[in-house]
């Protein structure tokens, strides 16, 4: 009877390491698929993440790595590779930011120099551009046989500009409504429909649509109070610095139709102090 008690004793205890190994071998295994998962993450994220765009977050930026191949804009913190000029896609929206003396007029003359070079067409709006910065622009295009017209109100060289010659009624109405100011969804519709009706009188005595034909005719309407708003944003724009250019009505004038189909490359600034 002893003997039999030790013996299924003894069975008990076996069982139960084995047991107990059983369920070790088993986390371990747990353990070790959860390893291999994220190995397995980390691998597909190192391989393929040089053609995806992720966001750059505030740790890439502590990255001291850049770049050391003279041919190279810098270097992309997310894919850790050379940042060349075939990189660059300017189809896409590009943003450069950082602090004074970082190299952002650099890289952005960087930028032009290339898409110039493309022979792409090239608007370069700067509202506080320096004599540098102009200078520089002109060089670039100077080399790459490009030329340039400036639209500004004080450099000799100036091209008139009248937003509003190309499109149909509605287009240029757009144009205009989408560059003012509006509190009051009534007032705006009363302003579209007497700015549409100014237009459209224009265009039917077959007139070159200017923003001073629009403003002259505001200021004979009986209804000039209801559109006062739009009426004085749209006289002081047309009594700014500009207002030769943009009212000129000299066949050489450009457009924005014009200007992507010549591919002409302009210089817009107001001035500044
Ligand atoms: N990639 C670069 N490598 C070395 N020096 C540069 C680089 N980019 C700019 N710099 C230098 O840094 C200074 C500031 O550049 P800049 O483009 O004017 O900066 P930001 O426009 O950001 O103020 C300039 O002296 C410029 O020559
Ligand atoms: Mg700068």
């Amino acid at each position: 009877m002893g003997t039999k008690n030790n013996q299924s004793s003894q069975n008990d205890i076996f069982s139960d390491i084995i047991e107990i190994f059983g369920i070790i071998f088993y986390e371990t295994i747990k353990v070790l698929a959860l390893l291999l998962t994220l190995f397995v993450n980390w691998a597909i994220k190192k391989i393929f993440k040089r053609d995806n765009h992720e966001p750059i977050e505030l740790k890439d930026l502590k990255s001291k790595k850049c770049t050391k191949k003279p041919d190279a804009f810098g270097w992309q913190v997310k894919a850790s590779k050379d940042f060349k000029e075939e990189d660059y896609d300017s189809t896409r929206h590009t943003m450069i930011v950082g602090p004074t003396g970082y190299g952002k007029t650099n890289l952005m003359t960087l930028l032009q120099d290339k898409v110039i070079r493309q022979k792409h067409p090239v608007v370069f709006f700067d509202p506080k551009a320096s004599m540098e910065t102009i200078e520089m622009f002109t060089n670039i295009c100077e080399n790459a046989a490009r030329k340039v017209y400036y639209f500004n109100d004080f450099l000799d060289n100036k091209y008139p500009f009248n937003p509003l010659l190309d499109g149909n009624v509605d287009q240029i109405a757009d144009r205009i409504v989408n560059a003012c100011e509006w509190s009051d969804s009534y007032y705006k519709s009363v302003s579209i429909s007497a700015l549409k009706e100014s237009i459209f009188y224009l265009k039917s005595r077959g007139e070159i649509v200017t923003l001073k034909k629009i403003v002259d005719l505001f200021s004979k309407r009986e209804d000039k109070d209801k559109i006062q708003g739009l009426y004085t944003q749209l006289e002081s724009a047309c009594n700014s610095e500009f207002s030769p250019l943009i009212n000129d009505e000299s066949s050489n004038q450009m457009s924005f139709s014009r200007l992507r189909k010549e591919n002409l490359w302009f210089l817009l600034r107001r001035k500044t102090g």
